[in-house]
């Protein structure tokens, strides 16, 4: 079947296969000892044998004040090189690109000594706000961060701007309040991202792919909006990055009714993808959010809406949605439930994910795996 999903792209010097992106989905896999471990390399080794064209690896947090759990990766040292080496070749192996997203959690740290732009109460802990010394300490963890994927061989990397995590605690006038030259006006705001973004670059060269995980809209009161993000994708475009890969909603939104219907909405993000698309016509722009339908793929690349078609829960639920969706597989698609929630709770708790979808004997065999 001639699909424009099943066409080729290029994102900065990567050759991308076709146009479908396995998006980064954090399941609370890797060790406590925050390595790359047998369950992280089999879930990627899935993914990246679904038949997309790009793996866009979940986040992997540049110093531990960042940690967004007790099981993510590091990168903050040259130790983890080698067993996110193994990721990476995992994912290579299949013929396909892999890129690993790079992550500060900020004031959403799962951690005592939180740190983040303004104080303000998260989980109960009021975290520190950052200083110079520890502004530029963490511009240089991103730096370092990127350095170590490169070496790593990963073919680019993705600063996670998303979900509310350091990045946009920045860019959001909701969570900075600061009165020195990174708080205040929106320019001001996006200072510390884009210190990040060009140290990142001066690290790793011109032509090493920089994307970012960008937030268009946090979906709460009094927080970002297209307003502020369209003159901020509009910078990140002057400074080089190599695509955006939109996204909508962050955790104080998660629990909102009007996040929780529109996850429910078939390709419910797609708009924000667009109107980046249109503000920053030259960046490769990848969409996300609930695509389950192929038929709404295939729009909304015939439609220009974006680039590219990001699939999380859609591919954790059923991993041949790819093959399906270019008609390799005949059988209907296995859909993420909206409400689900089961991998988010999952999460959440602190236990390895699996899908609410996947067979009752998978189901049971992952469970005896992980040990409940
Ligand atoms: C359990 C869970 C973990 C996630 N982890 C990440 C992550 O590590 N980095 C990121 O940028 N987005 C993350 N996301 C957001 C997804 O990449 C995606 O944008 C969102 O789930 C919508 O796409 P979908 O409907 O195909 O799942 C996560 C989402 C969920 C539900």
């Amino acid at each position: 079947m001639d699909t424009l999903l099943s066409s080729p792209f290029r994102i900065g010097n990567i050759q991308v296969p076709n146009r479908m992106v396995s998006l980064p989905l954090y399941l609370a896999y890797p060790s406590e000892s925050h390595e790359v471990d047998d369950l992280v390399l089999d879930y990627y080794e899935e993914m990246a044998a679904s038949g997309v064209g790009l793996v866009i690896v979940e986040n992997v947090t540049v110093e531990a004040r960042g940690l967004g759990s007790p099981r993510t990766m590091l990168i903050s040292e040259d130790r983890f090189i080698p067993g996110l080496a193994r990721l990476a070749r995992t994912i290579k192996q299949h013929g396909i690109p892999a890129i690993l997203q790079i992550h500060h959690a900020g004031r959403h740290a799962n951690r005592p000594d939180r740190i983040a732009p303004s104080p303000i109460e998260t989980w109960g802990v009021l975290p520190q706000p950052m200083d110079q010394a520890c502004i530029d300490r963490v511009v240089g963890a991103f730096a370092a961060g990127a350095r170590r994927a490169l070496e790593a061989g990963f073919d680019g990397v993705e600063l996670h701007g998303g979900t509310g995590y350091l990045l946009p605690q920045f860019l959001s006038p909701r969570t900075n309040f600061r009165e020195d030259g990174y708080g205040g006006d929106g320019t001001r705001r996006m200072r510390f991202p884009l210190e990040v973004l060009g140290a990142v670059r001066a690290e790793v060269g011109e032509a090493f792919p920089v994307g970012y995980r960008f937030l268009a809209d946090e979906y709460v009161p009094g927080g970002l909006t297209l307003t502020d993000t369209i003159p901020f994708a509009q910078r990140l475009a002057e400074a080089g990055i190599t695509y955006l890969s939109v996204m909508t909603g962050c955790y104080d939104a998660f629990p909102l009714p009007r996040y929780i219907q529109d996850d429910a909405e078939e390709a419910f993000m797609a708009p924000y993808a667009q109107a980046i698309k249109q503000a920053v016509p030259g960046v490769p722009i990848i969409a996300a959010g609930r695509i389950q339908s192929p038929a709404t793929a295939e729009a909304i690349l015939r439609d220009g809406v974006a680039d590219l078609v990001g699939l999380a829960r859609v591919l954790f639920a059923d991993p041949l949605w790819p093959r399906k969706a270019v008609g390799e597989l005949k059988e209907p698609i296995n859909p993420c439930t909206p409400g689900c929630m089961l991998c988010t709770k999952r999460v959440k708790e602190q236990k390895p994910a699996y899908c609410g979808r996947w067979p009752k004997e998978r189901r049971e065999r992952f469970l005896e795996r992980v040990g409940g």
